[in-house]
């Protein structure tokens, strides 16, 4: 190999900074330049590269965001923009991609690799964790522990005022995040996009709590439900039993702050994975871990597959409250 550069494409996930500082030192161990693309496949276009040396990326572990920031690129979904990007590696003398991000950037991954034939290496970050062939994203982690925080804390008001509350986590179509922070924060129930909500049953449960003397509530809901948002299922809630019900949308406080032990760790072994993928000849592929075990998958797999969520979990949510 001649170069590797890296990017970080779709939402921004805590632990992606941890990502793109193992990438570069893995690299850098091989003997290989390496580069960061500035601002996703947009910079990739533009041929916007820096080059990373080892203390460039020193300090970086424990911040969220991304230090090469991320982008979503309307220009690279068309073959012009995917041509001009493979351009721009070629006369960087740059071939291998490493690209951190969800199924939707490793879909324009694979397009660049079939039709001009880049080596790309595809790590799964994104708060949401909904690709298949892992376990779990760069970024989960962090997410649903900052949801949890906020449940914990909407819960102190919600029990010394005796209300009911829903709260939306982000998830437009996945249930992850809502699932584990639901179970976590004990929710009294959790709606989640892969499971079609009945209200009907939902205001059956929140009555018999109340006749029960159990006045507080919390429903946690994915933003992307069938039964809408949380204001709007406020608002039904509302209309449908005269419960009075507050709403409070989490949005994009989930994708920032400082990554968990298990989004670093997690990011530093996926980086390292990815450098050594495109070292052995493996890509295109995407790197990921799956009960413990360092895998690599075709990128078409993240989007072809479809990650079920933990049924243990979806048991546990109705059966506890
Ligand atoms: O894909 C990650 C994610 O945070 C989703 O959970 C959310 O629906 C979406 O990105 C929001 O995207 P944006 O920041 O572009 O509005």
């Amino acid at each position: 190999m001649k170069g590797i550069a890296v990017l970080t494409s779709g939402g921004d996930a805590p632990g992606m900074n941890a990502c793109i500082r193992s990438v570069t030192r893995s690299a850098l161990a091989a003997d290989l330049p390496v580069y960061g693309v500035l601002h996703g496949f947009e910079g990739l276009i533009d041929g916007c590269f820096t080059r990373l040396a080892r203390s460039d990326v020193s300090n970086i572990l424990q911040r969220g965001g991304t230090i090469i920031h991320a982008a979503r690129s309307e220009r690279f979904l068309q073959p012009s923009g995917r041509a001009a990007a493979a351009a721009s590696l070629e006369s960087a003398g740059i071939d291998g991609l490493v690209v951190i991000g969800g199924e939707g950037s490793f879909h324009g991954a694979d397009l660049l690799a079939k039709e001009h034939g880049v080596k790309v290496a595809g790590v799964p970050g994104t708060i949401d964790n909904d690709v298949w062939g892992t376990d779990r994203t760069i970024g989960f982690d962090t997410a649903v522990n900052t949801a949890l925080s906020a449940i914990d804390r909407i819960r102190d008001t919600a029990a010394a005022h005796e209300r009911l509350f829903v709260i939306e986590v982000m998830g437009r179509t996945a249930g992850f995040i809502a699932l584990e922070a639901g179970i976590g924060g004990g929710a009294e129930s959790i709606l989640l996009p892969e499971i079609p909500t009945d209200l009907g049953r939902l205001v059956s449960l929140l009555e018999r709590r109340r006749s029960e003397g159990r006045l507080s509530s919390i429903v946690v809901v994915a933003e992307g439900d069938d039964a809408g948002n949380a204001v709007q299922i406020a608002e039904k809630l509302q209309e449908m039993a005269g419960l009075t019900c507050h709403a409070t949308v989490l949005g994009h406080v989930q994708r920032g702050g400082s990554p968990t032990s298990l989004d670093r760790v997690l990011a530093t072994k996926l980086g390292w994975a990815a450098v050594q993928a495109l070292l052995d000849g493996a890509a295109p592929c995407m790197v990921g871990e799956v009960a413990g075990s360092l895998l690599r998958n075709p990128l078409s797999s993240s989007w072809l597959g479809r990650k079920p969520l933990d049924p243990v979990l979806v048991h546990l949510s109705s059966l506890l409250v």
